[in-house]
């Protein structure tokens, strides 16, 4: 397919400045969404500059902690309080009363009233029994003929000429003069290539490994092995090639093809990797919209970086259940090309990373995990081993506080490394100048899409075509064909059944909706009136979803997708939880559901693209939509090589049509720094960390690192120019103020600064600035009377104080739950601050008078979930017993198991909280995880959740071990529901994760064994003192 339009633009801006010495690390805090808003002609300045309210001793309202990770977003804010979820319900009660109502022909009502009961006619046997065989191919073992001609020359001692040399630009591999040289010493062959080897032998062996096979690997081998050789004696040479394929050898394009389906690079996809800025390795940022295909082109660089100039690669996705993702991606490419794949998200992660002789290691990190690493890499002067930063969703950097931390990783990287190359990536960006400025980026623009986008509005009973060309920038296109009764119009006024029926079953669809319940609503009300043939549309496999659903929650199935599913329907939000979401979202893909009534979250990096996309509303909960945002949801229509088009319809009321022509055709919206927002929060935490890694330790010094930030890039647009200098001066006068850090004046009258100890365990636990004193008085408090027999207090002091905001304690539920604690419990409880007679009052409806800090009162009222949870281990009867949806529970167990780990990393630095290094260790493995400890092992490999541990630890692979060396076929054979495709991934994360473990494990066998470079030696024992 052509690339289209191209614009190349290439802007290089001056070297960056560079390195200080001796390193130390920060950590950053995260969450809070909300961009920056720019300082227009009109607007005054902002004059939310004073930070005196950061420091509050007693934080309020929000707090922070590393929730990156929260599958969260928009959803979070949406919760069932918003007008349109109660303009929702209105409409479910209204639905309910005419249910009983016929619709009319075009339509079949086939279960107004009691929807549950017929999906379990869906469920039976006979269903379950027909699970056909897996969707997935299959990679069969083959030689291709490019290795085979390589194989013999290698063999044969011939020259080489790649067979693709004439094909594309890149350069012929160097090799000959060296490929005679004997392998340097392999004397310390590592454990983990003496295990992986053995590994794929084992897990080869039932299935018997071809000749082809034997063949290929002993020619990709030596053909790495080559090459690499000829690497290690060019000089001077930034990035030797290995091979054809963009400089990557003949295998890669195999593999690509094998586990990617992808046959040939997308014409945008060859020019930009032939940019000659991306040959000598400069910074890039590329944006091009939603599907193109972006993330190949990232790939390919980052296996560049890995293979070629054996350097480590960041790649920054925004969440964790992306970051997953990509760690199952590459765990398969990290095999067979002999990389490791590192997953830093939630709790996961080392910080520094482990030191690899053997290999090069791609980490594939969330935003905050991202910051966390580059710190620690700074810290320990290892930022030079980091060759490649690659961040995806770039515009994020205008994301609230979440953009800050982003800005604070790259402005580090930029400056203390120089031969680290950056690469942004992203569909939505407007001022990127602006970007390219602060990344001393050059820029490459397409506006390629695989599949033509084709927008509309509905407007009443009629379709538009979007044109902003046309001045009224819709075109009339079509009226709606519809016959719905009286009573349907009244469930259905938008006539979203009428469109989504005009491609489903045969075609999938989304729909995005406003607000959780609205997808539950819609999914639900849609389903009423389809007709019978749809359950029948590959009725088996949605027999083996429901069940695969009933699994995940040990029993218990959602009443809306028991009721939708069997059509072909499902909700898709925050309130699922994540197994609940990878298993809607893997039979979406799959065709078994053809339609998803979703929040915007889905359209945020996941690829679930449909034929027809609906926006229900042009609504996120109450604010109108964002260019971006629209953006982002409508580019997923179209899936590429099955849809010649994809079609986009946003539902418009007439009051809102003003505001949509705008929305359609505005220009992209400005990313805009973050450093300043939320009253200079990211500010006030990046100088903090600048000092305790020892990169700037004099304001002056701290100057001249602001210069490198996005925030001096856009000083004039967001009014801070003038201000910047004082700026910087009053927030080293509050972290000092706060004993963060120290400021010495020296005899020459310049000023020394040093981070103090709570400075150091606050940046290098993540912890929000606003609340390390409380963390620490919590703490330090929580160890004169720590209550040992029970999880309740440690789980209690990590339960993260951002979650507090959102919870709004029942409490006669409380006071119930209260009671069933034991005596040292409820005592614990008390000397915390929250006595019983307060629960026992509020729940009898009295008023309290008495100073009972209600923010610790809320606090122990979500350590009362996790603590049921660590229990039961049952997510779905705690969310029951304490009446929230499981996917907040979840959100609840995953950001505090990542706030346990900070609170881990904070207590490592101060000696006096010493005894929570080992308590939390182990209460972070089990906020984690939070199964029964047998699946522990089997979770903790990429995409293997509780339901599918189970069935694995059934059927006998009990360990990491027996995972790894598992036949991917039999295992697929074996455990229900689980494609050969999924099964190939399980067992290469498996092994990865093994080869990881076994690799750290001989790093520090290696440090024991390693000879000190600075042993005194008799000479300069004998040297008097
Ligand atoms: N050359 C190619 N040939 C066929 N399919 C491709 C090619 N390149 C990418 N794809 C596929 O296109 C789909 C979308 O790609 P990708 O996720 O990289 O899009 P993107 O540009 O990152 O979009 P978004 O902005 O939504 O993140 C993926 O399924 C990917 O495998
Ligand atoms: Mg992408």
């Amino acid at each position: 397919m052509n690339g289209g339009k191209q614009e190349i633009q290439i802007k290089r801006v001056s070297c960056r400045k560079r390195s200080r010495d001796g390193l130390k690390s920060h950590l950053t805090p995260a969450r809070k969404r909300g961009g920056h808003p720019p300082c227009t002609q009109q607007q005054a300045c902002p004059k939310n500059w004073k930070l005196s309210s950061i420091m509050a001793d007693v934080p309020s309202a929000e707090f922070y902690s590393d929730s990156e990770d929260l599958f969260g977003d928009y959803d979070s804010l949406l919760e069932d309080s918003s007008l349109l979820a109660q303009l929702d319900s209105a409409e479910q009660t209204e639905r309910q009363r005419s249910a009983a109502d016929q619709p009319t022909a075009g339509f079949t009502s086939l279960r107004p009233a009691n929807a549950a009961a017929p999906c379990e006619d869906v469920l039976t046997d006979s269903i379950l029994d027909v699970l056909g065989d897996e969707p997935f191919e299959d990679s069969q073992p083959y030689l291709p003929a490019s290795q085979h001609q390589f194989h013999q020359e290698v063999h044969g001692d011939a020259q080489r000429t790649s067979p693709h040399a004439g094909d594309n630009k890149t350069s012929t591999p160097l090799r000959d003069p060296v490929a005679k040289r004997p392998r340097p010493a392999a004397a310390r062959r590592s454990v983990t290539e003496r295990l992986k080897k053995t590994m794929l032998g084992n897990a080869a062996a039932p299935s018997g490994v071809s000749r082809a096979a034997e063949m290929k690997e002993a020619a990709v081998s030596e053909e790495i092995g080559v090459a690499t050789r000829a690497v290690e004696t060019a000089s001077g040479a930034e990035t030797a090639d290995l091979g054809p394929f963009f400089g990557l050898p003949t295998k890669v394009k195999d593999l690509m093809f094998n586990l990617r389906g992808i046959e040939k690079l997308y014409d945008w996809q060859e020019t930009c990797l032939n940019l000659d800025c991306v040959q000598q390795r400069r910074n890039l940022i590329y944006s091009l919209p939603t599907s193109g295909g972006k993330t190949l082109v990232a790939e390919i660089l980052v296996l560049r970086e890995l293979l070629c100039r054996k350097k480590d690669c960041l790649f920054i996705l925004p969440y964790i259940s992306l970051v997953q993702e990509k760690v199952r991606g590459l765990a398969s490419l990290g095999l067979e090309l002999d990389f490791v794949v590192e997953e830093y998200a939630g709790s996961r992660g080392r910080f520094p990373p482990v030191r690899r002789r053997s290999g090069r290691s791609a980490f594939v990190a969330t935003i905050e995990k991202g910051h966390s690493l580059v710190n620690s890499l700074i810290e320990t002067s290892r930022i030079q081993d980091l060759g490649l930063v690659v961040v995806d969703e770039l515009h994020m950097l205008g994301d609230g506080s979440r953009g800050a931390v982003i800005e604070m990783t790259l402005a580090k990287v930029l400056y203390m490394s120089k031969s680290t190359q950056i690469i942004g990536m992203s569909a939505t960006l407007g001022n990127i100048r602006d970007l390219q400025t602060f990344l001393k980026a050059e820029n490459y623009t397409n506006d390629f899409r695989p599949v033509q986008l084709k927008e509309y509005v509905k407007l009443n009973d009629t379709i538009y075509e979007v044109d902003p060309k046309e001045e009224d920038c819709f075109r009339f296109s079509r009226p709606l064909n519809f016959k719905y009764s009286s009573s349907m119009q009244k469930m259905d006024p938008d006539h979203i059944i009428a469109l989504v029926t005009e491609v489903i079953p045969t075609h999938s669809c989304l729909v995005f909706c406003p607000t959780k319940k609205n997808c539950e609503n819609v999914a639900a009300m849609i389903c009423k009136y389809l007709k019978e043939e749809f359950l029948r549309h590959r009725e088996a496999e949605k027999g083996v979803l429901l069940r695969a659903l009933r699994d995940s929650g040990n029993g218990a199935v959602c009443p809306v997708l028991r009721r939708t599913v069997p059509y072909g329907l499902a909700y898709h939000h925050s309130g699922l939880t994540s197994e609940e979401r990878k298993l809607v979202e893997e039979a979406y893909s799959s065709g078994v559901l053809c339609l998803l009534a979703c929040t915007s979250t889905l359209a945020a990096g996941i690829n679930l693209p449909a034929r027809r996309v609906i926006l229900r509303s042009p609504y996120v909960a109450t604010d109108f939509l964002k260019r971006s945002q629209y953006k982002q949801m409508v580019g997923r229509a179209g899936r590429a090589g099955i849809d010649t088009v994809g079609e986009s319809i946003l539902i418009l009321q007439d009051k809102d049509t003003k505001m949509a022509k705008t929305l359609v055709s505005a220009p992209m919206e400005n990313c805009y720094s973050n450093l300043m927002h939320d009253e200079g929060k990211g500010l006030l935490s990046l100088i903090l960390s600048l000092i305790g890694l020892n990169i700037t330790t004099s304001l002056d010094q701290m100057k001249d690192f602001l210069c490198g930030t996005l925030l001096f890039v856009q000083r004039k647009q967001l009014c801070v120019e003038t201000s910047l200098t004082e700026t910087v001066q009053r927030l080293v006068g509050l972290l000092e103020d706060k004993h963060l850090i120290t400021v010495t004046t020296e005899s020459h009258g310049g000023q020394t600064l040093q981070v103090t100890k709570l400075g150091r365990a606050t940046y290098k636990g993540s912890v929000d600035l606003s609340y390390s004193e409380v963390l620490y008085r919590d703490l330090s408090k929580g160890l004169e009377g720590l209550l040992l027999n029970s999880f309740l207090h440690l789980v209690y002091l990590v339960t993260p104080y951002d979650m507090i905001a959102q919870c709004k304690p029942d409490w006669m539920l409380f006071f119930r739950q209260f009671t069933l604690l034991s005596a040292t419990e409820q005592k614990m409880s008390a000397a915390v601050g929250v006595p019983e007679s307060f629960i026992a009052r509020k729940a009898a409806g009295q008023t309290v008078r008495k100073g009972v800090n209600m923010e610790q009162v809320r606090r122990m009222y979500l350590a009362l979930v996790l603590f049921s949870l660590l229990k039961e281990t049952n997510l779905w009867s705690v969310a029951d017993r304490f009446q929230l949806s499981r996917g907040f529970v979840q959100s609840l167990l995953s950001s505090s198991s990542a706030f346990c780990s900070c609170v881990l990393h904070f207590t490592q630095e101060l000696e006096e909280l010493w005894p929570f290094k080992a308590l939390l260790t182990e209460l972070t493995r089990r906020l984690s995880y939070c199964v029964k400890a047998e699946l522990i092992p089997l979770m903790e490999v990429a995409g293997v959740m509780e339901s599918r541990a189970k069935q694995l630890y059934n059927a006998g692979y009990k360990t990491l071990s027996h995972l790894a060396n598992a036949d991917p076929a039999v295992l697929s054979n074996t455990i229900e529901n689980l494609f050969k495709k999924q099964a190939n991934q399980i067992v290469a994360s498996a092994k990865m994760l093994l080869n990881e473990k076994a690799a750290a494990l001989q790093e520090e066998v290696d440090e024991l064994l390693t000879m000190p470079s600075d042993l005194p030696t008799a000479a300069k024992t004998q040297q008097p003192v």
